[in-house]
């Protein structure tokens, strides 16, 4: 497969995982072929959606056999990235960040988590699946001395900016924010926001706009 330097555009990048989602899926079932027709069906993309999003890296899948699942797979971790370890704090052990800590998918594909920290001290020295919660004084330098790309924030949305500026102090590279405040960073931070309930109102725009057609 040979990598394009064109710039992929961010809907394609954003399909990305969701392609990795479906071939993991089909080889945890030891499907190791699949038709461009039938990854289509199960994707719910066109074919040719398809192969034009892959053809943005360079191509896969040949005229006649369709797609390699494990050759694909594996190619598409490596866009993403996920072929190497990302050092990574949650700030906030409360409610969201404890559940992030106990799922353990994250750390298998390659992000590690190496602590926590809050503000309350009823939880600063527990332990969460052998990750310790720290007191957030220490932050920046716990990022500095132990070379932390990427900060989770899981504090209340007050709090969200300052923790975001402190994880750019210490020097993470990259910001995975579950607060629903939309934090400012410099350029050279990579930020990523999970708005849960935005998902959620969409959920409730979708419900009843069907209620409203049956009725
Ligand atoms: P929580 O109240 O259970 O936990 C928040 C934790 O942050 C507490 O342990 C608190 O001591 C700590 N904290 C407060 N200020 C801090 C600071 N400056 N530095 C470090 N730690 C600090 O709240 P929960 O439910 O875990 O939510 C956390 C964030 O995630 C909120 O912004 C919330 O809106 C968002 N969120 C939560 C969801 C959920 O399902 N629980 C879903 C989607 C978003």
């Amino acid at each position: 497969m040979q990598r394009t330097s064109q710039k992929v555009s961010m809907a394609v990048i954003r399909r990305l995982p969701k392609y990795y989602r479906y071939l993991e899926n089909l080889l945890n079932k030891e499907i190791y072929r699949i038709s461009s027709k039938e990854l289509s069906r199960i994707m719910g993309f066109t074919a040719s959606q398809i192969r034009q999003d892959l053809n943005c890296f360079g191509g896969f899948g040949q005229q006649g056999y369709g797609y390699n699942v494990e050759e694909l797979y594996k190619e598409i971790g490596k866009i993403l990235g996920l072929v190497r370890e990302y050092k990574s704090i949650i700030i906030g052990a409360g409610n969201l960040g404890q559940a992030i800590a106990n799922y353990s998918d994250f750390q298998r594909k390659g992000f590690k988590l190496d602590a926590m920290f809050d503000i309350n001290p009823k939880l600063i020295g527990l332990k969460i699946r052998d990750v310790e919660i720290f007191d957030l004084d220490n932050l920046e330098d716990y990022i500095r001395e132990n070379n932390i790309e990427v900060g989770i924030i899981c504090v209340p949305f007050s709090k969200a900016q300052e923790t975001a500026d402190r994880l750019v102090e210490g020097g993470v590279k990259g910001i995975w924010n579950f607060a629903p405040f939309d934090i400012k960073v410099p350029d050279n931070i990579v930020i990523e926001n999970v708005h849960l309930s935005e998902s959620l109102f969409t959920l409730s725009y979708l419900l009843n706009e069907y209620n409203n057609v049956e009725n």
